[in-house]
């Protein structure tokens, strides 16, 4: 019997891939750029099942164009790449990697957090131009303490729920609001629920952990930075376009908030230009929240096993769309 095709995205940890020869023939994209929208359509109607991350778009044309694909398995929680709906009208499982990079996430951007609050960018980035002539004076290099402050988080996933431990280590106070309340975390957490214009005006750091969908494009948009308080933070450990990222440019430069770190910007890679990178006030990574040897070697290998288990016409560990399962 021959054995099924899987087509790879892009290369990923030997372990997984190892995973997945044993169980199928392989084929790894092996540039650091995405196949283009027609190369990754070619590869997929030619496949059994397709390794995926956030760059490669799975619309309905590739969909149609691939109909022997028994399996998708995206390397990533977010899914704004892949057109869940369609490959659920399908009949195709999608695969995804929650509960192996929320901790590993919410570092980054505890991390961005404290970094924008401190100016840790900023004065790291005096220092290697030279910049550091006096040693120490009282009033130089003033940020904002992030103790004791209250901690905005918006969007109480795993994420954002590991944001809140990180923030109780901090004795922040800490806000949430979601679509839907968790009294059960609010008891266990020590969280308050607030509608998001209360904890746009009550907390000291606004985070971010909703998904990018049409609903929360722009979701923080100019009317959103307006009720921050001048001294707060934001921070963008999400999508990009959750952010109006113009509206924030104008919020940093004229002081509607204090500063803001971002994980991800819209769009990604942020072109050179971009008026935010002329700005001291912000801290910006290159989408590195999931990035950590373990983390990624989790999400990999999760990637494989649900790969595997679709191409077997077993349920997936982690199934984005289960009611593929409930059909008939
Ligand atoms: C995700 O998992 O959605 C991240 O953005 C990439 O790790």
């Amino acid at each position: 019997m021959s054995r099924p095709k899987v087509f790879v995205t892009r290369r990923i940890m030997p372990e997984a891939l190892d995973l997945i020869a044993g169980a199928a023939d392989l084929e790894v994209w092996p540039d650091d750029e995405p196949p283009s929208p027609a190369i990754l359509r070619e590869k997929a109607a030619g496949a059994d099942a397709i390794l995926t991350n956030i760059m490669d778009r799975v619309d309905a044309a590739l969909l149609e164009a691939a109909p022997g694909l028994k399996v998708i398995s995206q390397l990533a929680v977010g899914l704004d790449n892949v057109d869940v709906a369609e490959a659920t009208r399908r009949g195709v499982p999608v695969g995804y990697t929650p509960g192996v990079l929320a901790k590993a996430t919410a570092d980054t951007a505890f991390a961005l957090l404290l970094a924008a609050a401190r100016r840790i960018g900023e004065s790291e980035r005096w220092v290697r131009n030279g910049h550091w002539d006096l040693a120490f004076h009282p009033l130089r290099w003033l940020g904002v303490d992030v103790h004791d402050k209250t901690l905005g988080i918006v969007g109480l996933g795993q994420i954002g729920l590991e944001m809140a431990r990180r923030g109780q280590g901090f004795d922040m106070k800490l806000l949430y609001h979601s679509r839907t309340r968790h009294p059960d975390l609010e008891a266990r957490y020590g969280l308050a629920y607030a509608d998001l214009p209360t904890l746009l005006a009550e907390s000291d750091f606004v985070s971010l952990h909703v998904p990018l969908t049409p609903e929360t494009r722009h979701y923080i948009g100019a009317a959103e930075l307006r009720r921050m308080k001048p001294t707060a933070v934001l921070v963008n450990a999400a999508r990009g376009p959750v952010v109006d990222s113009r509206a924030l440019y104008t919020a940093l430069k004229e002081g509607w908030i204090y500063a803001a770190g971002l994980d991800v910007t819209d769009p990604e890679p942020i072109p050179a230009d971009d008026p935010l990178l002329t700005l001291e006030n912000v801290v910006i990574a290159p989408h590195i929240g999931s990035a950590s040897v373990a983390a990624r070697g989790a999400m990999c290998r999760l990637a494989a096993r649900n790969l595997i288990a679709g191409l077997n016409g077993d349920p997936l560990e982690r199934c984005a769309n289960p009611e593929v399962y409930r059909r008939n």
